[in-house]
This record gives C-alpha cells, structure tokens and sequence, in this order.
C-alpha cells in the first residue's frame, strides 16, 4: 500500500504538533514511506545547547533506518513558511545517502512542491561511488 501525498503530509503535520522547538519557535514535521510501506515520523528536537538541536527530517529517517529500512519512497516535509519548506543541506545529504526519492515540500497553508533528492542536492558526497 502507498500513502497518497496528500495522506503523507497529514501525517507529517500531525508530528510536527510534537515538536519540541521552545527557542527558534520553529515546528517543523516529516514523514517517510519506507518501501516496506511503513510511515516513520519526526519532528525537530531543540536542546539549550543548540548544536545539538536536530531537524525532523534526520528524526524520521534515523527512525526508520534504526528499524532496518534501507530504500525510501517518498518524504513529506511541513513547517509554518512562506511557501514550501526548504530542508537544510544536512538533511539533504543525509538524504541523498539513501538514494533518490521523492520529496514532498509544503506548508501550513497547504502549498506544496514535489522534488527529488537528486534535485535538492546535485552533486551529493558519496563515498560509494568509488566502490565499482
Ligand atoms: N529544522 C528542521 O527541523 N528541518 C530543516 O530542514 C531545517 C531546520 C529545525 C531545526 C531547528 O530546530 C529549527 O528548525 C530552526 O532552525
């Protein structure tokens, strides 16, 4: 079974409902289809010593890695911006260790662009690509 990207985004808002953002303020919430089918959600973690803080994209695919998911359908990406949210280049790239997938940009207003991993981030670091 797959999630419609509208399904994907509900369950991306409802997890940013949990975030814990008390010093940037900032909720944002994802959800990924792993190709199991299952639905792995984030939301960003803050800490008072703030490099430690983590997005919720890296939340929902750690989950889901943790879990033993390797391959990725489709990730949803929520946050109360001006147009669709715009993951930060770590979540990228951690992304992009993973392969390219779909992903589903949106806002609270119910503004969305559906990307790809690859067009986030052309060029990604790999370390596999010299494997073969
Ligand atoms: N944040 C995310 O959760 N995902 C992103 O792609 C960008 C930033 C979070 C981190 C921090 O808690 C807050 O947004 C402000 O940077």
């Amino acid at each position: 079974m797959t999630l419609t990207v509208q399904e994907l985004i509900k369950k991306a808002k409802e997890a940013k409902e949990k975030a814990y953002a008390p010093y940037s303020g900032f909720k944002v919430g994802a959800a990924v289809e792993a190709e199991s089918g299952i639905i792995y959600t984030g939301c960003n973690v803050e800490n008072s010593s703030f490099g430690l803080s983590m997005c919720a994209e890296r939340i929902a695919i750690f989950k889901a890695i943790s879990k033993g998911e390797r391959k990725f359908k489709k990730i949803a990406v929520v946050a109360n911006t001006k147009g669709p949210v715009s993951p930060c280049g770590a979540c990228r790239q951690v992304m992009a260790e993973f392969g390219n997938f779909d992903v589903i940009l949106a806002n609270d207003d119910g503004e969305i662009e559906q990307t790809t991993v690859d067009q986030l981030l052309p060029g990604a670091f790999d370390l596999r690509r010299d494997e073969n």
